[in-house]
């Protein structure tokens, strides 16, 4: 199939288009001394879709989010961002080119409040300097103002209003991981990566976190690369997959694909998640 031309109804009647290639690695190759995280891994991401990477523990699923985050920087291979070649990223050029990210354990300022957190995924955004803000002088308090508004908006697209002054460490787990989804939305991505977004969680919080993740899919365009255990979830709101396995992959291609690749039962699917 032509996913170029791949349009799927959504729950929401919108129709979701796939768009063409906008993030490419070829040929990944990262070790950490004589440790091979990564050996030799390409796929690529379409504009707009939902990307899963799954495969057992220490199979470099997180490394390879790293990587395209600027983290890691791999010993081989290149990474292709919208046609433009680079050896490796760096984290700052990755969220200038539109790149933020969730992380497996959870990285929020624990003492400051979910807006005050959410908040410093504008960082980015601000244009006037500390000392203008220091002084709070015409331009940054206008500024200052609309960042607050961007970062409510998000509050209320995640349903959070009634947790908006709580310190984040207060928090349930589940709402932690929540707000830093919305952390991540705040930088207004076009990728956004997500590394175990709902480890740990119930089976409610699970059923949010996943609405929530289509709702951004859909509604902001936004295109995902999501690493998941839960194989229920994975199968359910991805595009395509790519299965990792002690650094290599073995598996690339659509959830039914995958779910009927037999090296992929083999190394992973073959056992309980
Ligand atoms: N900073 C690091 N220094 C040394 N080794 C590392 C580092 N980061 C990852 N590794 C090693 O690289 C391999 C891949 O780790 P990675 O965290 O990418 O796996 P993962 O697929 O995300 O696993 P999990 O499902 O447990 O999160 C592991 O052997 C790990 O120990
Ligand atoms: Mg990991």
């Amino acid at each position: 199939m032509n996913m170029n031309e791949l349009n799927e109804p959504t729950a929401s009647g919108s129709t979701r288009k796939i768009g063409p290639v906008i993030l490419d690695l070829n040929n990944i190759s990262l070790s950490f001394g004589g440790v091979k995280a990564l050996t030799d891994i390409s796929f690529n991401v379409r504009q707009h879709e939902i990307r899963a990477i799954i495969g057992p523990n220490g199979a470099g699923k997180s490394s390879m989010l790293n990587v395209i985050n600027g983290v890691y920087r791999p010993q081989q291979g290149e990474i292709v961002l919208r046609g433009e070649h680079r050896k490796n990223m760096d984290c700052y050029s990755a969220a200038k080119a539109g790149i933020a990210r969730t992380f497996q354990n959870i990285a929020l300022f624990k003492g400051m409040t979910v807006l005050d957190n959410i908040m410093t995924g504008r960082n980015l955004k601000m244009k006037s300097n500390f000392l203008m803000q220091a002084l709070y002088w015409g331009p940054a308090r206008r500024e200052e103002m609309a960042h607050r508004e961007k970062a409510e908006e998000i509050i209320d697209f995640l349903e959070i209003q009634a947790i908006r002054k709580t310190p984040v460490g207060r928090l349930p787990y589940g709402l932690q991981k929540r707000v830093e989804l919305g952390r991540a939305l705040a930088a207004e991505p076009d990728i956004l990566l997500l590394d175990e977004p709902m480890a740990g969680m119930n089976v409610e919080e699970k059923q949010d976190m996943c609405r929530f993740i289509l709702d951004v899919n859909d509604q902001f365009g936004t295109t995902i690369v999501l690493i998941e255990h839960d194989m229920g979830v994975v199968m359910d709101i991805s595009d395509r997959v790519v299965v990792l396995d002690y650094g290599k992959k073995i598996g690339d291609g659509t959830p039914d694909e995958v779910r009927s690749n037999q090296n992929v039962i083999n190394a992973y699917l073959g056992v309980a998640h």
